[in-house]
């Protein structure tokens, strides 16, 4: 097992010996995965001059490596951030005081791939299940508002208390009895009315937090609030709703329209992507919903589509005006999918 200078690793080299992160003690890349260029700049920056290693991955051809260890790497940072936050929100049900610094530089690790990747709603439907459902939506929606965040050219540091808004919108639902979150099927009207106080229960949580941005807490209050006002809990319009609860409420539509749950089966991402096109005209914000639509459309150019005729089709091009509606090839035949208005997207295979 050679020991190399940091300087001298390259891509596509296999760590042998986990990399420890000398600030926090914690394991920063573990042995056995293969080093991309990030890694490796990253392990330089944690002030770590050797690293051991093992021999050189069987396929050597850089390109594809790098691919493999990216794809590694957001799921080796996504384990850790999860297994972090729900330590951190196991604490807050027992009623320990919530306190980000613990999650701060694995969330810092997670946005740097979210933000660097060009294929981050691939990578999201490869990563980990968890049985609790509203765990991983936050997490997942965390993801997507970084995401958005990027798009809409924030800084870094607001892209971070955007990822915190997603990460906690639903903290509030901790304070609410687990029978009534996790209940199948149709609410009654009173347990509608306490399903809804989860907004102020987090808002009032994230308030006390001691380092959380305010704009956090307002996202928590904030994100079931609608354009036209028929949203909850203040019914506020749209020049009233913070920016980034309109975007949190864009990714919380997205991620749980196109997951399974126990009493709905999820749709294609391109059926959300239509709910989400439809109901800006009235319930999310346009321009939001305009950028969310034309960025992630692009990442499906190339892939395989199932459609509703039960054929398979490769998507070979968006419309520019309607990018969830593109053209699919399926055998020889090129379907324009904004003239044929009947055909849909309902799964997206690969
Ligand atoms: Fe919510």
């Amino acid at each position: 097992m050679p020991l190399i200078d940091i300087s001298d690793a390259k891509p596509g080299m296999i760590l042998n010996k986990d990399v420890e992160d000398g600030r926090t003690g914690t394991i920063f890349a573990t042995s056995g995965i293969v080093l991309s260029t990030r890694i490796i700049s990253r392990i330089k920056n944690l002030g770590t001059k050797y690293i051991h290693v093992a021999k050189l991955a069987e396929n050597t051809d850089n390109d594809k490596q790098e691919i493999v260890s990216e794809d590694k790497e957001i799921q080796i940072y996504h384990k850790e951030f999860s297994n972090k936050t729900k330590n951190l929100l196991n604490g807050v049900k027992m009623g320990k005081k919530l306190i980000i610094t613990e999650i701060s530089d694995t969330m810092d690790n997670l946005i740097d791939e979210v933000t660097n990747s060009n294929n981050i709603l691939g990578k999201l439907r490869q990563l980990s299940k968890d049985d609790d459902y509203t765990f991983e939506h936050s997490v997942k929606v965390s993801m997507l508002a970084a995401m958005i965040g990027n798009w809409l050219n924030y800084s870094q540091s607001e892209i971070k208390q955007l990822a915190y808004a997603g990460l906690f919108h639903d903290i509030g639902k901790l304070k609410i009895a687990q029978h009534i979150i996790n209940k199948p099927g149709k609410l009654t009207k009173r347990e509608f009315e306490i399903i809804k106080k989860h907004t102020v229960y987090g808002y009032n949580l994230l308030n006390e937090t001691i380092g959380m941005n305010k704009n956090v807490a307002l996202s928590a209050l904030q994100h079931h609030e609608r354009e036209d006002g028929s949203g909850y809990p203040q019914g506020l319009k749209s020049f009233k709703i913070h920016e980034f609860a309109k975007i949190i409420a864009i990714c919380d539509v997205f991620n749980a329209m196109t997951t399974d749950k126990p009493y709905k089966k999820k749709v294609s991402a391109f059926e959300a992507a239509e709910y989400i096109e439809r109901s800006s005209f009235r319930t999310l914000n346009p321009k939001i919903s305009r950028i969310f639509l034309d960025n992630i459309a692009t990442f499906y150019v190339g892939n395989t589509v199932k459609l509703n005729t039960g054929d398979l089709g490769k998507i070979i091009m968006l419309n520019k005006h309607r990018p969830t509606r593109p053209v699919v090839r399926v055998n020889d035949e090129f379907i324009d999918l904004l003239k044929n208005k009947k055909i849909k997207i309902i799964d997206v295979i690969s």
